[in-house]
């Protein structure tokens, strides 16, 4: 009997040394201890023994019965920990591996260029104003000296929404505005969102301006020269020469468009310039009397300049960029260069 049970011990041991699985192992488990196994087959057998040798022989069970459980255990033990060192072996994790880069956001090129703008002029002493985008055919030309019929209408190319109410096609409105709430002396910068329908390179439906106006008593137009000269300057250099030319808007008079030498080819004329050697930055001019007397102003008292430019038009002449609709299509590799 002992030698028997011995005998059984080296098979599980032959068993085991050829399950390379856990399946294969949890069936030697049921061979040879299940409840129909091999050693159950012992159990079985004590029953017929000498009622003396019954006590050693289930001892000998016993034992038996131990060594195989801890045989298969071990055997358990060592496959999971073969198992486990080749997971960690296959997700090795490189440390060398570079991160991914953040890329935080960062303000939109019309953002940088209406702030480096507005910060020019505040620092001269304007104030910054407001109007709505959604506004009353009165403000945004009846008031600015262009009534129904005038030629004028026609460069604006105005949404409207009824007879009355338009999305503004200029910033100009926020003059009106604010001259008929404000007593002189005001002066006042307004930048914000304007609408046209148009689209091209140079032309987008919805895009930005800044208005400005100074009015007090004898503001002449040398104050006109003077401060959009250093705005100049200091928006493209202190070297960039400026021009002063003849121009007409409905509510100044006189009127002036303000160049800059072309900042491509400083002057030579190329294409940018159509040859000129000259870029249009900005329209401007001395507030029209008629504009005054809509708002309530003596135009025998006070006198006052304005001036409008848009905002898109100054970053491309800034950075040299040729397609206005690079600034809405939120190309990351475009916005990325400001
Ligand atoms: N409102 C004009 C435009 O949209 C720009 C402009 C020109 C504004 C002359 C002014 C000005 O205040 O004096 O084209």
């Amino acid at each position: 009997m002992k030698e028997k049970l011995e005998q059984l011990s080296a098979e599980v041991e032959r068993a085991l040394a050829t399950a390379e699985d856990e399946d294969r192992i949890v069936k030697v488990r049921t061979q040879f201890l299940g409840r129909k196994g091999k050693l159950a087959l012992f159990i079985k057998q004590l029953g017929t023994l000498p009622e003396k040798e019954r006590p050693i022989v289930g001892q000998l069970i016993n034992q038996t019965k131990n060594s195989i459980e801890q045989q298969i255990d071990q055997k358990l033990k060592t496959i999971s920990e073969k198992k486990k060192k080749e997971i960690l072996q296959k997700e090795t994790l490189d440390i060398t591996l570079p991160g991914r880069r953040f890329s935080p956001g960062k303000k939109h090129p019309i953002t940088q260029v209406a702030s480096e703008i507005i910060t020019i002029f505040t620092a001269m002493g304007f104030q910054i104003a407001e109007g709505p985008e959604v506004e009353l055919d009165f403000y945004n030309f009846e008031a600015l000296n262009i009534p129904r019929d005038h030629p004028a209408r026609d460069m604006h190319d105005t949404f409207y929404i009824t007879e009355e109410v338009l999305l503004r096609t200029h910033t100009s409105p926020v003059q009106i505005r604010t001259m008929e709430k404000l007593k002189p002396p005001v002066s006042i910068i307004s930048p914000g969102k304007a609408y046209r329908r148009d689209s091209d390179v140079s032309h987008t439906p919805m895009f930005h301006q800044i208005e400005g106006f100074m009015v007090g008593e004898a503001i002449s137009f040398s104050h006109l020269k003077g401060v959009l000269t250093v705005f100049a300057h200091q928006m493209f250099g202190e070297n960039s020469a400026v021009r002063f030319r003849p121009s007409f808007f409905p509510f100044t008079e006189p009127s002036a468009e303000v160049d800059i030498k072309c900042v491509i080819c400083k002057g030579e004329g190329c294409r940018v310039c159509s040859g000129s050697g000259w870029l249009e930055i900005l329209g401007s001019g001395m507030v029209h009397p008629a504009v005054f007397k809509m708002v309530g102003y003596d135009p025998q008292k006070v006198s006052g300049f304005a001036f409008g430019m848009g905002i898109e038009r100054i970053a491309m002449l800034k950075y040299g960029i040729d397609d206005i609709r690079l600034f809405f299509e939120n190309d990351v590799r475009f916005l990325q260069q400001f």
